[in-house]
């Protein structure tokens, strides 16, 4: 595997109150330090919009074949897309994108309403008399769910999926890094065992399924092993979870604590538009790529080889491209330049999946329930996974 870099060492956010508000500390870095080396781990930083937006797309400068990486989870798998650039990432690519067009969503479109209009059934009159954890009940059971189905794996297993995606995304920390790697190796052996004779079963009797589709696909002229299909559907059911139970979560806490939950019950036009700009606002997310060859194109000489980590949730928040970006509001017109999804390349495949879900979820939400109210007391930063920053826990108040 890459030899690991530690995000925690370089922006030095101790406290979980820190951690869930380092925007005091990008901030800092984007007016006097948007561009530093952190000599300790040797790694560039960026900070502002453009740098983020150019280090993320241009491959030809800044490479995903890298040697180190900050990334929690490592798939050497021979088809992963993370790690590649093009030519050869367009191949791999094709490999999966036909599965995640907007066209191919418009078939899952009615199970997706589906899976809401279940998970919201199953709010009760009881609940509506108490604060209802809304991570547990359905930020975390919408995009299992629904991966699992896109994948053809058993969805009543999302339990256990959800628990092993877990632990392969935790972040990495200095003084539990050996336990944790070994408790990612285990995990990678038990979701390969669960998943290997599923993808055996498809490769013989296919259905209409991405696990079923990769097991013929050819990828230079012969098809994928057992152990290719495998890799890639850990990586999928991983990628497709966390990121997205964040997002429904972060939605559900924002428009109750800035109160627009109201009118967008009102104007549901603007449900998707208030999506993105919570991710946009409260989204912590980096990512990073190596020097390719020695440049300059960011004003500073960077050596070949070196690493350079995009700070994706700071370039959010710049005021060079987002008018008053450390304010909330729903009606920015260009919410939806965020770098959440990354940028260039390796957009994120499952972005339209991620946005149909969160944009159903929310919509249902708002026509079966008149407010939500965050619980009394409610600190985000005593509930937030252990050395990351996304909430494992939020309990509402939901009036009929
Ligand atoms: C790539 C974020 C949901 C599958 C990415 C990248 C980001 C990202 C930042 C770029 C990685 C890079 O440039 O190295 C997110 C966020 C999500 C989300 C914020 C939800 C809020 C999903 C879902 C799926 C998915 C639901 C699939 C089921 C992928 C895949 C890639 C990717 C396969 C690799 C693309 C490539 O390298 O070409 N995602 N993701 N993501 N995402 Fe997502």
């Amino acid at each position: 595997g890459k030899e690991i870099i530690f995000l925690s060492g370089i922006s030095k956010l101790e406290t979980n109150e820190e951690r869930w508000n380092p925007f005091p500390w990008y901030r800092e870095m984007r007016e006097h330090n948007p561009i530093f080396f952190d000599e300790q781990q040797r790694v560039w930083n960026v900070f502002r919009y453009e740098d983020v937006k150019r280090v993320l797309s241009d491959y030809k400068t800044f490479t995903s074949e890298r040697e180190r990486s900050t990334i929690p989870i490592q798939l050497e798998s021979s088809i992963n897309l993370t790690s590649v650039d093009p030519p050869e990432h367009r191949k791999r690519r094709g490999l999966l994108a036909s599965a995640f067009t907007p066209r191919s969503l418009d078939a899952w479109k009615p199970r997706i309403q589906a899976v809401v209009d279940f998970l919201i059934q199953g709010i009760s009159a009881e609940d509506l008399s108490k604060p209802v954890d809304i991570y547990e009940r359905f930020a975390v059971r919408l995009p299992v769910t629904i991966i699992a189905d896109l994948l053809g794996v058993p969805n009543s297993d999302w339990e256990q999926i959800k628990e092993w995606s877990d632990i392969l995304f935790l972040p990495h920390h200095q003084e539990e890094i050996e336990e944790t790697t070994k408790q990612k190796a285990k995990v990678m052996k038990e979701f390969g065992a669960y998943l290997l004779p599923l993808v055996k079963q498809k490769r013989s009797q296919p259905q209409d399924d991405i696990l079923s589709d990769l097991t013929q696909a050819e990828y230079e002229g012969t098809k994928l092993t057992d152990e290719e299909v495998v890799g890639s559907g850990i990586g999928l059911l991983g990628a497709g979870n966390e990121t997205t139970t964040t997002w429904l979560t972060q939605c559900f806490y924002y428009f109750a604590k800035e109160g627009v939950y109201p009118q967008l019950r009102k104007q549901p036009e603007l449900i998707p538009q208030a999506c993105e700009e919570v991710l946009r606002y409260h989204f912590i997310a980096s990512l990073d790529r190596a020097v390719k060859e020695d440049t300059d194109v960011l004003g500073v000489p960077m050596k070949r080889g070196e690493i350079v980590i995009a700070w994706m949730s700071s370039a959010n928040r710049d005021e060079r491209q987002f008018v008053g970006g450390e304010t909330f509001d729903i009606h920015r017109q260009n919410s939806k330049e965020h770098l959440s999804f990354g940028n260039g390349q390796h957009f994120c495949l499952g972005a339209p999946l991620a946005r149909l879900e969160t944009q159903y979820a929310m919509t249902s939400f708002m026509k079966a329930f008149a407010n939500i109210r965050l619980a009394e007391g409610y600190r985000p930063w005593d509930h937030l996974v252990s050395h990351g920053s996304t909430l494992t826990s939020l309990p509402i108040y939901i009036d009929r």
